[in-house]
């Protein structure tokens, strides 16, 4: 299979330090939209008894210099309780059309409160609602019951009823001030190590991992950091 990234293979000597490569990567991605989603990553947690789970997330942003990928959820959710209970998490980002793959592997920390609040404000009036209207990863009787409670929620920020699959789902109706439900918020994975995956010809990939360790500040959302150490591994 002919591909666009079989070319561009990682630096060799290989860079002291990964994230400026994976903010390039998933800055071509997004700029050239390689995928509807680029920003999609898979975020594997660890639940009780050591078995893993994994779903779909954006990464929002990877912050540099810290080195921390932010994401966005309810902190109710099955990924939430995993977290609370084991702080650690891998997310992988993988892009198709450029065969390129990140695997990024850290700490996962709340965002501060104002952060979520600014971000939050930044979303659709109906994505606000939404985020009142669902107990993410709660069982439910009926979609019927979701919208109703959709509905119910939309009504309580005094606006007309109009439902999550209408037309205007993308209207602002009232420009009603919606705050942020304090069970949704921000995360920051603290990335300890990087895998950066290239495939090549042959399936003779390129492939590194970079590695830090990483100390808590007392902040509670920071880490101090370590230099990087890289290696180069078999694919
Ligand atoms: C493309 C895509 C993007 C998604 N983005 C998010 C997201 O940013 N935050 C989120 O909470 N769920 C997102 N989801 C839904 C999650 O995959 C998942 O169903 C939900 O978070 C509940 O997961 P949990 O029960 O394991 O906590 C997304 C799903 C897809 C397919």
């Amino acid at each position: 299979m002919a591909n666009k990234a079989m070319s561009q293979l990682l630096p060799d000597p290989l860079p002291p330090e990964p994230l400026q490569i994976t903010e390039k990567w998933l800055r071509q991605a997004w700029d050239e939209q390689v995928q509807p989603n680029p920003n999609a990553m898979v975020l594997a947690t660890v639940g009780a008894g050591g078995q893993p789970s994994a779903r779909v997330v954006l990464a929002k942003d990877l912050m540099l210099p810290d080195g921390y990928v932010m994401f966005y959820t309810n902190y109710d959710s099955r990924k939430a309780a995993e977290l609370a209970a084991n702080p650690r998490a891998t997310g992988v980002l993988y892009w198709d059309t450029v065969y390129r793959q990140v695997r990024v592997e850290g700490f996962v920390v709340k965002s501060p409160a104002a952060e979520s609040d600014d971000y939050f404000a930044t979303r659709p009036w109906q994505s606000r609602v939404g985020a009142w209207a669902s107990q993410q990863s709660r069982p439910i009787g009926s979609r019927a019951q979701l919208i109703e409670q959709w509905r119910a929620a939309a009504k309580r920020f005094d606006t007309p009823p109009v439902g999550p699959d209408a037309d205007e789902a993308d209207d602002d109706p009232q420009g009603v001030e919606v705050p942020r439900p304090p069970n949704w918020g921000g995360y920051r994975l603290w990335v300890e190590a990087v895998e950066l995956w290239i495939g090549g010809e042959y399936r003779i990939h390129d492939r590194a991992r970079w590695t830090r360790t990483l100390t808590p500040l007392a902040d509670g959302h920071r880490f101090h950091s370590t230099a990087w150490h890289v290696t180069r591994l078999q694919p």
